[in-house]
């Protein structure tokens, strides 16, 4: 995503928190300028210096007593990390509120103690900052040594209101409903049947559509990565299929779009041992497995299904089995994806994949970081949704 992003950094927080907030922002291309504080005492300018910002941020950085207007009508998004009393005592005191006012671009703050610092001037935040601006919560407590501790936006989930901020917001008013990740199907208090996906292309998936508007409900099975706090993506937890069967049926309601993007069980033991089976020298086990339910063919089979995706992970005849699970599953668009190709398969961070729908030739999209991809399956989903 592009956007110019002007950081008004405060305080010992800017030491260790904003210089990884800036270096990520610029890993994903958005200009970054900072504007640290510069009053006497524990400012920005106090624990970091001139040159160190525009080090950091790649542009030059001016303090934000001395900003004029057009710094801020540049941006498109003022991002205070994080809103202390004292910055808010700037911006009452300069004309640093007027400028942030009369460019009337989004901001995005980030509580220092949470909620306290917002707290002492909700007034101000809530009434004089422009209508798209917001607060960004998160809990994660920040050591600064002698200074104590402050409780802070984690930068992953900061990085995902960034991009709220700056989307196009395609998505909102639409309701979303994304599988993700593996079930576990127990064998007994030990041990369970699972497979090797992590749940990373899905998660992408729904933070892409959280971050777009949409308001999403991601139903996964046990993944490897951690889910941000975002106020419109809502996270149901399951372990087996019949349970993810269950939550999907269960929220299969008002959809606009639903994405199965999990890698569900094909079979589950036909019970649960509920004491760990002991193995018996010399004598082999046999498991007697059952078919878990097809949730995508279910959904697909209902007349009134919402615009439906599912995936086709294969390692042989892509295209042959990719068409056959769109006709058998009854799906508007299937994502395909060669697990034998490099930087394909589970647990990587990149994918391929080719977009197969009954009215339209296939669209191989290129091999790309997964958050990207999501973007471009999206982008397709969006542009049906409209029609
Ligand atoms: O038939 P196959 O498992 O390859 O189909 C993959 C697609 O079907 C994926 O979208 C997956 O989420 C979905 N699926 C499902 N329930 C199952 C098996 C697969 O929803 N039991």
């Amino acid at each position: 995503m592009a956007g110019r992003i002007l950081i008004i950094a405060d305080g010992p927080a800017a030491l260790s928190y904003a210089p990884e907030l800036i270096t990520r922002l610029r890993q994903k291309k958005y200009t970054v300028q900072v504007a640290p504080t510069a009053y006497d005492g524990p400012s920005a300018l106090a624990f970091v210096s001139e040159l160190a910002w525009a080090t950091i941020s790649g542009h030059p950085c001016k303090a934000i007593e001395k900003l004029d207007a057009e710094a801020f009508r540049q941006q498109d998004l003022i991002l205070l990390a994080p809103v202390s009393p004292q910055v808010l005592e700037v911006f009452r005191r300069g004309k640093a509120l007027a400028y942030l006012q009369e460019a009337g671009k989004p901001v995005l703050a980030v509580p220092a103690r949470l909620p306290d610092a917002v707290d002492e001037d909700p007034v101000l935040f809530q009434t004089q900052m422009p209508s798209r601006s917001r607060l960004c919560l998160g809990e994660t407590p920040l050591e600064l040594g002698a200074m104590g501790a402050l409780k802070i936006t984690p930068t992953e989930t900061l990085l995902h209101f960034v991009d709220a901020a700056l989307s196009k917001n395609d998505l909102q008013g639409k309701s979303a409903l994304i599988t993700a990740g593996p079930t576990a199907e127990d064998l007994d208090p030990v041990r369970y049947l699972t497979n090797r996906s992590t749940g990373k292309m899905g998660v992408a998936l729904a933070i892409a559509a959280a971050v777009r508007g949409a308001e999403v409900h991601l139903i996964h099975g046990p993944l490897q990565t951690t889910l941000p706090e975002l106020p419109n993506l809502h996270a149901i937890s399951v372990r087996s299929a019949a349970q993810m069967h269950q939550a999907v049926v269960d929220h299969w309601h008002h959809l606009d779009f639903a994405i199965l993007a999990a890698a569900v069980a094909d079979f589950t033991p036909d019970h649960y041992v509920p004491q760990k089976i002991k193995k018996i020298d010399g004598q082999s086990l046999i498991l007697h497995l059952l078919r878990t339910p097809d949730i995508l063919a279910e959904l697909g089979s209902r007349e009134d299904h919402p615009y439906l995706v599912g995936f086709a992970a294969e390692s042989d005849d892509v295209e042959i089995n990719a068409i056959n699970k769109l006709r058998k599953k009854r799906c508007d668009l299937i994502c395909a994806n060669d697990i034998r190709k490099p930087g394909c398969g589970f647990a990587t961070d990149t994918n391929q994949i080719t977009l197969y729908s009954p009215d339209e030739a296939p669209m191989q999209l290129p091999l790309k970081d997964k958050a990207e991809v999501a973007h471009d399956i999206l982008n397709h989903i969006a542009k049906h949704l409209v029609k």
